[in-house]
Protein backbone atom coordinates (compact mmCIF):
# COMPACT_ATOMS: atom_id res chain seq x y z
CA UNK A 1 0.00 0.00 0.00
CA UNK A 2 1.03 3.32 -0.69
CA UNK A 3 0.25 6.47 0.72
CA UNK A 4 0.45 10.77 0.24
CA UNK A 5 0.93 12.83 2.78
CA UNK A 6 0.30 16.25 0.49
CA UNK A 7 1.27 18.51 3.13
CA UNK A 8 3.46 18.64 5.79
CA UNK A 9 6.51 20.74 6.86
CA UNK A 10 9.18 18.65 8.17
CA UNK A 11 11.59 21.59 7.82
CA UNK A 12 9.98 23.15 10.95
CA UNK A 13 12.59 22.86 13.93
CA UNK A 14 10.34 20.66 15.88
CA UNK A 15 12.18 17.93 13.56
CA UNK A 16 15.70 19.41 13.90
CA UNK A 17 16.66 16.24 16.03
CA UNK A 18 15.38 13.71 14.18
CA UNK A 19 13.85 15.01 10.28
CA UNK A 20 15.56 12.09 8.27
CA UNK A 21 14.59 9.57 10.55
CA UNK A 22 11.06 10.69 10.34
CA UNK A 23 11.26 10.55 6.72
CA UNK A 24 12.63 6.89 6.59
CA UNK A 25 10.16 5.87 9.40
CA UNK A 26 7.29 7.69 6.78
CA UNK A 27 8.49 5.71 4.07
CA UNK A 28 8.23 2.43 5.95
CA UNK A 29 4.65 3.15 6.92
CA UNK A 30 3.78 3.49 3.20
CA UNK A 31 4.10 7.05 3.20
CA UNK A 32 6.40 7.41 0.47
CA UNK A 33 5.28 10.87 -1.20
CA UNK A 34 5.66 14.03 1.25
CA UNK A 35 5.02 17.73 -0.02
CA UNK A 36 6.25 20.47 1.07
CA UNK A 37 4.03 23.78 1.30
CA UNK A 38 6.58 26.63 1.94
CA UNK A 39 5.85 29.21 4.53
CA UNK A 40 8.18 32.30 4.29
CA UNK A 41 11.26 33.01 2.38
CA UNK A 42 13.03 31.76 5.63
CA UNK A 43 11.66 28.42 5.18
CA UNK A 44 12.60 27.64 1.62
CA UNK A 45 16.50 26.86 2.59
CA UNK A 46 15.66 24.09 4.75
CA UNK A 47 12.67 22.71 2.51
CA UNK A 48 15.07 22.63 -0.27
CA UNK A 49 17.66 20.55 1.55
CA UNK A 50 15.51 18.33 2.89
CA UNK A 51 14.03 17.87 -0.83
CA UNK A 52 17.61 17.39 -2.28
CA UNK A 53 18.50 15.09 0.43
CA UNK A 54 14.90 12.76 -0.48
CA UNK A 55 14.45 13.35 -4.50
CA UNK A 56 11.81 10.74 -4.51
CA UNK A 57 10.15 11.63 -1.66
CA UNK A 58 9.99 14.85 -0.51
CA UNK A 59 8.43 17.45 -3.16
CA UNK A 60 9.04 20.89 -2.38
CA UNK A 61 6.45 24.21 -2.83
CA UNK A 62 6.68 27.72 -2.55
CA UNK A 63 4.17 30.51 -1.64
CA UNK A 64 3.90 32.69 0.99
CA UNK A 65 1.70 31.61 4.21
CA UNK A 66 -1.05 34.08 4.79
CA UNK A 67 0.20 34.43 8.81
CA UNK A 68 2.84 35.63 7.44
CA UNK A 69 1.67 38.51 5.09
CA UNK A 70 3.32 41.76 6.99
CA UNK A 71 4.00 45.08 5.94
CA UNK A 72 6.87 43.27 3.69
CA UNK A 73 4.74 41.22 1.34
CA UNK A 74 5.72 42.30 -2.01
CA UNK A 75 9.35 41.75 -0.69
CA UNK A 76 7.84 38.44 0.06
CA UNK A 77 6.13 37.72 -3.21
CA UNK A 78 9.35 38.80 -5.23
CA UNK A 79 11.46 36.37 -3.60
CA UNK A 80 8.53 33.61 -4.71
CA UNK A 81 8.67 34.73 -8.36
CA UNK A 82 12.63 34.39 -8.14
CA UNK A 83 12.42 31.08 -6.72
CA UNK A 84 10.13 29.88 -9.87
CA UNK A 85 12.56 30.96 -12.09
CA UNK A 86 15.37 29.25 -10.30
CA UNK A 87 13.98 25.34 -9.91
CA UNK A 88 10.92 23.69 -10.31
CA UNK A 89 8.47 23.00 -7.57
CA UNK A 90 5.36 21.22 -7.45
CA UNK A 91 2.59 23.67 -5.93
CA UNK A 92 2.23 27.13 -4.88
CA UNK A 93 1.85 27.62 -1.58
CA UNK A 94 0.56 27.54 0.88
CA UNK A 95 -1.41 30.62 0.29
CA UNK A 96 -4.97 31.84 1.76
CA UNK A 97 -6.82 33.85 4.02
CA UNK A 98 -6.34 33.41 8.03
CA UNK A 99 -8.55 35.72 9.69
CA UNK A 100 -7.92 34.04 12.99
CA UNK A 101 -4.53 34.66 13.81
CA UNK A 102 -4.41 38.34 12.96
CA UNK A 103 -7.02 40.64 11.01
CA UNK A 104 -4.42 43.54 10.35
CA UNK A 105 -3.33 42.62 7.20
CA UNK A 106 -6.44 41.34 5.75
CA UNK A 107 -6.19 43.51 3.07
CA UNK A 108 -2.66 42.46 2.30
CA UNK A 109 -3.70 39.06 2.63
CA UNK A 110 -6.32 39.58 -0.32
CA UNK A 111 -3.77 40.65 -2.56
CA UNK A 112 -0.58 38.09 -2.02
CA UNK A 113 -3.27 35.42 -2.06
CA UNK A 114 -4.71 36.80 -5.86
CA UNK A 115 -0.66 37.09 -6.65
CA UNK A 116 0.27 33.11 -6.09
CA UNK A 117 -3.43 32.24 -7.83
CA UNK A 118 -1.98 33.96 -10.97
CA UNK A 119 1.22 32.40 -10.45
CA UNK A 120 -0.17 29.34 -10.24
CA UNK A 121 -2.28 29.44 -13.43
CA UNK A 122 1.53 31.03 -15.01
CA UNK A 123 2.75 27.95 -13.82
CA UNK A 124 0.10 25.32 -14.30
CA UNK A 125 0.80 24.00 -10.91
CA UNK A 126 -1.67 23.28 -8.22
CA UNK A 127 -2.68 25.94 -5.31
CA UNK A 128 -2.65 24.94 -2.00
CA UNK A 129 -5.63 27.03 0.06
CA UNK A 130 -5.21 27.71 3.57
CA UNK A 131 -8.52 29.16 5.41
CA UNK A 132 -9.30 29.95 8.45
CA UNK A 133 -12.62 31.90 9.17
CA UNK A 134 -12.01 33.18 6.06
CA UNK A 135 -14.59 30.35 3.46
CA UNK A 136 -17.02 32.74 1.92
CA UNK A 137 -14.06 35.40 1.46
CA UNK A 138 -11.62 32.24 -0.46
CA UNK A 139 -14.78 31.32 -2.29
CA UNK A 140 -15.70 34.64 -3.31
CA UNK A 141 -11.90 35.19 -4.68
CA UNK A 142 -12.11 32.23 -6.67
CA UNK A 143 -15.36 32.62 -8.15
CA UNK A 144 -14.38 36.05 -9.51
CA UNK A 145 -11.07 34.29 -11.09
CA UNK A 146 -13.13 32.13 -12.46
CA UNK A 147 -10.54 30.02 -14.22
CA UNK A 148 -11.41 25.92 -14.88
CA UNK A 149 -7.74 25.36 -15.46
CA UNK A 150 -6.92 26.26 -11.86
CA UNK A 151 -7.10 23.06 -9.57
CA UNK A 152 -5.89 22.89 -5.98
CA UNK A 153 -6.17 21.79 -2.74
CA UNK A 154 -8.53 22.97 0.08
CA UNK A 155 -5.72 22.00 2.50
CA UNK A 156 -7.02 20.80 6.02
CA UNK A 157 -10.77 20.72 5.07
CA UNK A 158 -13.05 20.71 7.99
CA UNK A 159 -16.37 22.13 6.77
CA UNK A 160 -19.89 21.16 5.59
CA UNK A 161 -20.87 19.12 2.75
CA UNK A 162 -22.51 22.47 1.46
CA UNK A 163 -19.00 23.74 2.00
CA UNK A 164 -17.44 20.77 0.71
CA UNK A 165 -19.27 21.22 -2.66
CA UNK A 166 -18.58 24.50 -3.56
CA UNK A 167 -14.78 23.97 -3.23
CA UNK A 168 -15.05 20.83 -5.44
CA UNK A 169 -17.60 22.77 -7.97
CA UNK A 170 -14.79 25.00 -8.28
CA UNK A 171 -11.96 22.46 -9.06
CA UNK A 172 -10.72 21.61 -5.70
CA UNK A 173 -9.76 18.48 -3.64
CA UNK A 174 -10.08 18.70 -0.07
CA UNK A 175 -7.18 17.60 1.76
CA UNK A 176 -8.08 15.62 4.88
CA UNK A 177 -5.62 15.54 7.90
CA UNK A 178 -5.67 14.73 11.77
CA UNK A 179 -8.88 17.00 12.41
CA UNK A 180 -11.16 13.96 10.99
CA UNK A 181 -10.07 11.34 13.35
CA UNK A 182 -10.99 13.57 16.33
CA UNK A 183 -14.27 12.48 18.12
CA UNK A 184 -17.34 13.73 16.81
CA UNK A 185 -16.06 16.02 14.17
CA UNK A 186 -18.61 16.91 11.52
CA UNK A 187 -16.10 15.77 8.76
CA UNK A 188 -17.37 12.24 9.76
CA UNK A 189 -20.53 13.31 8.17
CA UNK A 190 -19.32 15.46 5.77
CA UNK A 191 -17.03 12.63 4.27
CA UNK A 192 -20.43 10.55 4.06
CA UNK A 193 -21.40 12.55 0.97
CA UNK A 194 -18.14 13.25 -0.90
CA UNK A 195 -16.78 11.12 -3.54
CA UNK A 196 -13.01 9.67 -3.12
CA UNK A 197 -11.65 10.79 -5.86
CA UNK A 198 -11.99 14.09 -4.39
CA UNK A 199 -9.93 13.32 -1.51
CA UNK A 200 -6.67 13.59 -0.76
CA UNK A 201 -4.60 12.87 2.54
CA UNK A 202 -2.47 15.34 4.65
CA UNK A 203 -0.59 15.42 7.76
CA UNK A 204 0.00 19.11 8.40
CA UNK A 205 2.92 17.65 10.71
CA UNK A 206 4.27 18.80 12.91
CA UNK A 207 0.66 20.31 13.79
CA UNK A 208 -2.67 18.73 14.54
CA UNK A 209 -1.73 14.84 15.23
CA UNK A 210 -4.80 12.45 14.77
CA UNK A 211 -5.48 10.17 17.41
CA UNK A 212 -4.46 8.69 19.51
CA UNK A 213 -1.67 11.65 19.12
CA UNK A 214 -3.47 14.24 19.63
CA UNK A 215 -1.69 17.37 21.00
CA UNK A 216 1.14 15.64 20.15
CA UNK A 217 3.82 16.37 17.48
CA UNK A 218 2.84 14.82 14.31
CA UNK A 219 4.59 13.75 11.43
CA UNK A 220 3.83 11.80 8.22
CA UNK A 221 3.82 8.17 9.32
CA UNK A 222 0.58 9.14 10.72
CA UNK A 223 -1.20 9.26 7.25
CA UNK A 224 -1.90 5.81 7.96
CA UNK A 225 -4.41 6.34 11.04
CA UNK A 226 -6.16 9.03 8.89
CA UNK A 227 -6.40 6.69 5.68
CA UNK A 228 -7.93 4.11 8.37
CA UNK A 229 -10.76 6.77 9.46
CA UNK A 230 -11.72 7.57 6.18
CA UNK A 231 -12.09 3.75 5.51
CA UNK A 232 -14.18 3.64 8.34
CA UNK A 233 -16.45 6.08 7.47
CA UNK A 234 -16.71 5.30 3.56
CA UNK A 235 -17.38 1.95 4.74
CA UNK A 236 -14.52 0.60 1.96
CA UNK A 237 -10.77 -1.08 2.55
CA UNK A 238 -8.04 0.66 3.24
CA UNK A 239 -6.37 -0.48 0.19
CA UNK A 240 -9.12 1.42 -2.03
CA UNK A 241 -8.55 4.76 0.30
CA UNK A 242 -4.61 4.43 -0.26
CA UNK A 243 -4.99 3.55 -4.05
CA UNK A 244 -7.49 6.47 -5.08
CA UNK A 245 -6.03 9.34 -2.38
CA UNK A 246 -2.41 8.37 -3.75
CA UNK A 247 -3.14 8.41 -7.47
CA UNK A 248 -5.42 11.52 -6.68
CA UNK A 249 -2.32 13.35 -4.94
CA UNK A 250 0.00 12.26 -7.92
CA UNK A 251 -2.12 13.19 -10.82
CA UNK A 252 -2.54 16.68 -8.77
CA UNK A 253 0.94 17.34 -8.27
CA UNK A 254 2.06 15.19 -11.78
CA UNK A 255 4.39 13.25 -9.90
CA UNK A 256 4.90 9.53 -11.76
CA UNK A 257 5.20 6.65 -9.57
CA UNK A 258 8.50 5.10 -7.95
CA UNK A 259 7.42 1.73 -8.80
CA UNK A 260 3.83 0.74 -10.86
CA UNK A 261 3.68 -2.41 -9.32
CA UNK A 262 3.25 -1.58 -6.40
CA UNK A 263 -0.53 -0.45 -7.09
CA UNK A 264 -1.47 -3.20 -8.59
NI1 LIG B 1 0.31 24.00 6.62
Amino acid sequence: MILADTHTHLYLEEFDHDRHEVVEKAIQSGVEYMMLPNIDSSSVKPMLSLAEAFPRHCFPMIGLHPTSVKENYMDELAAVECWLLDRKFYGIGECGMDYYWDKTFINEQEIAFCHQIDLALAYKLPLIVHIRESFNEVIRILKDVNKPELKGIFHCFSGSVEQAKQAIGLGFSLGLGGVTTFKNNKMQETLKHIELKHLVLETDAPFLAPMPHRGKRNEPAYIPLIAQKLSEIKEISMEEVALSTTQNAMNMFRIKPINLSKFA
